[in-house]
């Protein structure tokens, strides 16, 4: 398999959006609350919601102890409320039954609510520098381009490739690599026309090699 990391971090430590607010911080609370914001989410929407909802909440503390209508008020506009719902009730097990920590195990974290696989291989990467593969939109794209899958990805047995091929990707400590993917996914392997006379990937691309970039991933089934 021609190697992906590599180029990707170099194109990363140049052209990365390094100045993102969650990108500034290893608190896994600052970094839990980003992946659910970002979950169905713009990041440049995000952006004021996470800093007005971490000056009235810093902490797992004070969001656990708030009363729900507070943290509805500060989501309110975000959309997908049951997110904001859900980020209490996950705040108030980590107090309660985690120490105050965010667990640390892939088990632990997807057990709390609102967090998926993906989600939480985010989380778990950047708080405690784990080798966690993601698998979120930007991620599926650039797997189903770069290795050129024209299975329908909404397939199970194509996701379990993809999941394999993220892992095969993903190095040992994934933080940067998989800010990277987000980057990569949004400045330069986008949905529509894709920008590949600048990726860092295009020599090891299939799609780019057979011109299929503009129609991969292949489109749902009506
Ligand atoms: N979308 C989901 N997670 C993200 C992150 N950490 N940075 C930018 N966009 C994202």
């Amino acid at each position: 398999m021609p190697p992906l990391a590599a180029p990707l971090l170099r194109w990363y430590a140049g052209r990365g959006r390094h100045d993102l607010p969650w990108r500034q911080t290893r608190d896994p609370y600052r970094l839990w609350l980003a992946e659910i914001m970002l979950q169905q989410t713009r990041v440049e929407s995000v952006k004021p919601y996470y800093a007005r909802f971490l000056a009235r909440f810093p902490n797992w503390q004070a969001l656990a102890s708030a009363p729900q209508d507070e943290v509805l008020a500060l989501w309110s506009g975000l959309g997908y409320y049951a997110r904001a719902r859900n980020a209490q009730v996950t705040a108030r097990i980590v107090v309660e039954q985690h120490q105050g920590r965010f667990p640390d195990t892939m088990a632990a974290a997807t057990a709390l609510p609102g967090i998926g696989r993906s989600t939480a291989a985010a989380v778990l990467a950047s708080a405690y520098g784990q080798g966690q593969a993601i698998l979120d939109a930007n991620a599926r794209r650039i797997l189903i381009r770069y290795h050129a899958i024209a299975a329908d990805p909404q397939q199970q047995r194509t996701l379990q490739t993809l999941w394999s091929l993220a892992e095969s990707h993903t190095p040992a400590a994934a933080h940067d690599y998989n800010q990277a993917i987000q980057d990569l996914g949004a400045l330069c392997c986008t949905p529509r026309r894709p920008l590949c006379g600048q990726c860092p990937l295009q020599n090891g691309c299939q799609a780019r090699r057979q011109g299929s970039s503009d129609t991969l991933p292949r489109r749902r089934e009506k």
